[in-house]
C-alpha cells in the first residue's frame, strides 16, 4: 500500500507539484523538512539580535523607522516558518527547546557582532542579498505550506537589501571616516555572508533535498550565483570585496574567487563563534521572560472555550 503512496508521491514531486501537510509522504521527508523549517524560522528569530542592537543608536528618526520595520519583518519571516513546521506535526514548544539546547543550528551568519551603523547597512545588502538568493527558489519547493510562506518573505526581503544598500550609498557619499567605516564592515561581513550558502555541494549531506524538490539550486551554485550578482553592486558602491583572487572567468562567465575558511565555518557552526554564547543567552532569556504572557494566553483560551461551552 505504500508502494503506491510512494508512487503517487514522487509522480507529484516530479512533475514540480507541492505536497500538502495532510498527502502522505516518507517519513524522512517529514524529518527533513522539520529540520530545515524550523532552522530557517530560528535564524529569522537570532538574526533579529545583530541589528535589533542598532534601532535605538540609529542616525535619524528615518533609519530608525526602516531598521525598526526590517526587524519586525524578520519576526513575522519566523512565525510564518514556525508556522510552516507546526504543520509536519511539532509543536512550537519542542521546536524552541531544540534551539535553546542546541540540537537545532540557526545561520552561521547571526554570531557576528555588529560594530557600528555601517553593520547595518551591510546586512542588509549581503546578509539580505544572499538570503534573497536562497529564499527565491524555496517559493518552488515542493512543501506546499514552506512554498507560500516564502512569497512574502521574498517580498519584504527585497525591501531589506535595498534599505542596505541605500544606507551604504549615503555614507559612501558622506566622510571618508564614514567610507572606511562601510569597508571594514565590508571586510568582516563578506567572508561569513558566502558562507551562509553552506558547506561545498561535496560535503553537503542532506543529497534527498534536491530529489524530493527541497532543494532547487545547489550550495556552491547558489553562492556562485550571489558572487557574480555582488561584484558588480560593489563596484558602483566603491567598496573593495576582500578576496584578492576575485576576477572574471571568461571561459566560465562567472567569478573565480578564493577558498573559504572551512575551518572557520564549522567552528560557527558549532557554537564557538564570536557571539553564539551570547545570541543563545538572549533567546533563552526571552523565552523565559516571555512565560507569563503564554500562560496567560493560554488560560485566557481555556476560559472562552468554556464560556463557548456552557
Ligand atoms: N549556518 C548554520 N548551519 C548551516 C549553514 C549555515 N550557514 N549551512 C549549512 N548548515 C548546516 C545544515 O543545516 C546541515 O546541518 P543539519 O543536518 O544539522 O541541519 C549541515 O550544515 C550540512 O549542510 P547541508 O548543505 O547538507 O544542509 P542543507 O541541505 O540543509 O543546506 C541550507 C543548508 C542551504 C542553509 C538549507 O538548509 C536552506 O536552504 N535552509 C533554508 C534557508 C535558511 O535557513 N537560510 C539561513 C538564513 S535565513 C536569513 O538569512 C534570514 C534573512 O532575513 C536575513
Amino acid at each position: 500500500e505504500n508502494a503506491a503512496y510512494q508512487a503517487e508521491f514522487d509522480a507529484k514531486v516530479d512533475a514540480g507539484g507541492f505536497i500538502e501537510a495532510k498527502d502522505w509522504m516518507p517519513e524522512a521527508y517529514r524529518k527533513t523538512l522539520i529540520r530545515q523549517i524550523s532552522q530557517h524560522a530560528h535564524s529569522e528569530i537570532v538574526g533579529m539580535l545583530p541589528e535589533g542592537n542598532w534601532i535605538s543608536r540609529a542616525p535619524s528618526l528615518k533609519r530608525k523607522a526602516i531598521l525598526l520595520a526590517k526587524v519586525q519583518d524578520e519576526g513575522g519571516h519566523g512565525l510564518y516558518l514556525y508556522a510552516a513546521a507546526e504543520t509536519l506535526g511539532v509543536s512550537r514548544d519542542e521546536l524552541m527547546e531544540a534551539l535553546h539546547s542546541r540540537r537545532a543550528k540557526y545561520s552561521s551568519i547571526f554570531n557576528y557582532p555588529t560594530l557600528n551603523w555601517a553593520d547595518v547597512g551591510v546586512i542588509g545588502w549581503l546578509v539580505d542579498g544572499a538570503a534573497i538568493m536562497n529564499q527565491i527558489p524555496l517559493c518552488k519547493c515542493s512543501y506546499g505550506p514552506y512554498a507560500r510562506a516564502m512569497i512574502r518573505v521574498c517580498k519584504e526581503e527585497s525591501f531589506h537589501q535595498r534599505q542596505g544598500y541605500d544606507l551604504l550609498l549615503t555614507m559612501m557619499r558622506g566622510t571618508p571616516e564614514q567610507q572606511e567605516m562601510v569597508q571594514d564592515a565590508v571586510n568582516r561581513w563578506w567572508w561569513p555572508s558566502i558562507m551562509m550558502f553552506g558547506p561545498h555541494d561535496k560535503d553537503s549531506v542532506h543529497t534527498d533535498s534536491a530529489r524530493w524538490g527541497i532543494k532547487r539550486i545547489s550550495n556552491d551554485d547558489l553562492r556562485q550565483k550571489f558572487v557574480d550578482a555582488t561584484v558588480k553592486q560593489a563596484e558602483v558602491l566603491g567598496v573593495t570585496l576582500p578576496d584578492p583572487e576575485l576576477k572574471w572567468n571568461a571561459e566560465r562567465g562567472h567569478y573565480d574567487f578564493g577558498a573559504i575558511d572551512w575551518e572557520e565555518f564549522w567552528n560557527v557552526v558549532n557554537g564557538h563563534g564570536q557571539c553564539n554564547v551570547d545570541r543563545l543567552a538572549e533567546r533563552v532569556q526571552a523565552w523565559e521572560d516571555g512565560a507569563w504572557v503564554r500562560e496567560a494566553a493560554l488560560a485566557h483560551a481555556e476560559k472562552q472555550a468554556a464560556r463557548e461551552q456552557a
